[in-house]
């Protein structure tokens, strides 16, 4: 959603790299998972390094209490630790909740996605 740099392409590619340290998993008092929050390195010749959120999700039980904005902060702090200069992340229009969550937190929508489906089942 967020692409300072403009001209350049975005989303998942071959060169996001995995670093545990940027997999964030919030744990509730009963030892569930609250709230995890994935994010990926990346870095080709003559792009900014970069970053991805991908998953991100917060237990039906525990949202709209501010936790999936805080482990989302924690993903973006973290992944600036590790010298992203932009981040990425890609959702759908019908998600008003994570919609809402990316553009309160900075997010600007940089391009959208056409889905097409043909039916073969008559
Ligand atoms: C998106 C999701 C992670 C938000 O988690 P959350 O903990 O409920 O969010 P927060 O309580 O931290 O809310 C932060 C902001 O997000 C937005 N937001 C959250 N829930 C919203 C909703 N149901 N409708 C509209 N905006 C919403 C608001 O801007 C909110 O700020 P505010 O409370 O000051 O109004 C959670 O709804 C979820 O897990 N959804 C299903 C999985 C998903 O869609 N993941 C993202 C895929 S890319």
């Amino acid at each position: 959603m967020y692409l300072p740099v403009p001209g350049q392409d975005l989303g998942c590619s071959a060169d996001l790299v995995r670093r545990p340290a940027l997999d964030l998993v919030a744990v509730s008092p009963d030892g569930g998972i609250a709230a995890f929050c994935i994010c990926w390195l990346g870095a080709s010749p003559g792009r900014p390094p970069r970053g991805q959120i991908e998953p991100l999700g917060v237990a039906p039980a525990y949202r709209r209490s501010g936790l999936g904005r805080a482990i989302l902060e924690e993903g973006l702090r973290r992944l600036g630790s590790h010298g992203a200069e932009e981040v990425f992340v890609e959702t759908d229009s019908y998600r008003n909740a994570a919609y809402g969550l990316y553009e309160s937190v900075g997010f600007r929508v940089i391009r959208d996605v056409l889905v097409f489906r043909k039916n073969y089942a008559g």
